[in-house]
């Protein structure tokens, strides 16, 4: 079940977050403060008692737009529809606060997160050179608006509830990639990579 995080948890998501970011985990310190802020929601994916996976969003109250802060799951307990999970229980609650755009960044060489995101309707927006320190690779900045996934999210679940199936989110067709770089706003905090 997918759950609000408390500070109790901070432990194993420290766990999970060293094993999935080898090269750059947060510190503890950072991901206490992240758990303890009220500008924050953070989920984690419990399973049987068991933290396998998650994921925090930045939203602050009365914020136009809110960012993806980090994502994770198990490696064991990828590729279950586990991460698709907690990305929508994210983009729900940035909904519910009344967020109208969520960004993100990617590591450029993550095809499977950027999949995750296209698919979910994040569009590209531009680039990070070098974000990713120490391995020097770039970020990607993706977009998505909230107002118009929530919509195509209500219509799926009403066309399923009539039996009628519906499209997943357009991922297909992504606006122009590559804002220049001055153009990109800046994360919050500048220190997530999701
Ligand atoms: C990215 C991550 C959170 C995805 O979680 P997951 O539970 O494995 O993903 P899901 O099973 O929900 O799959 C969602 C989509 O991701 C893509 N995907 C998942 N596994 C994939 C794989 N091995 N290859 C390519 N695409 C894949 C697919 O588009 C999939 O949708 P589909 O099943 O409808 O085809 C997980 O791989 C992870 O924790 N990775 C390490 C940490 C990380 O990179 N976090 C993201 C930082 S920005």
């Amino acid at each position: 079940m997918i759950r609000s995080a408390v500070a109790m948890d901070l432990a194993a998501i420290m766990r999970l977050e060293r094993s999935s970011f080898p090269t750059d985990a947060w510190s503890e310190a950072m991901m206490r403060e992240e758990l303890a802020s009220p500008h924050n929601r953070y989920l984690v994916l419990d399973e049987a008692g068991r933290l396998a996976g998650y994921a925090g969003l930045r939203a602050p109250v009365g914020a136009r737009d809110g960012d993806v802060q980090t994502i994770a799951i198990e490696e064991a307990a990828r590729g279950r529809g586990q991460g698709r999970a907690l990305l929508r229980a994210l983009l729900t609650e940035a909904s519910e606060r009344g967020i109208r755009e969520v960004f993100l960044e990617v590591r450029a060489d993550n095809p499977v997160a950027q999949t995750l995101y296209r698919s979910e309707g994040f569009a590209d927006v531009g680039r990070r050179p070098r974000y990713y320190q120490p391995d020097d690779v770039d970020a990607l900045v993706m977009r998505i608006d909230v107002p118009g996934w929530a919509a195509a999210q209500a219509s799926i679940t009403q066309a399923e509830s009539s039996g009628q199936g519906a499209e997943a989110p357009a991922g297909g067709d992504l606006p122009e990639l590559c804002a220049p770089e001055h153009e990109i706003r800046p994360t919050t905090t500048g220190k997530g990579w999701c």
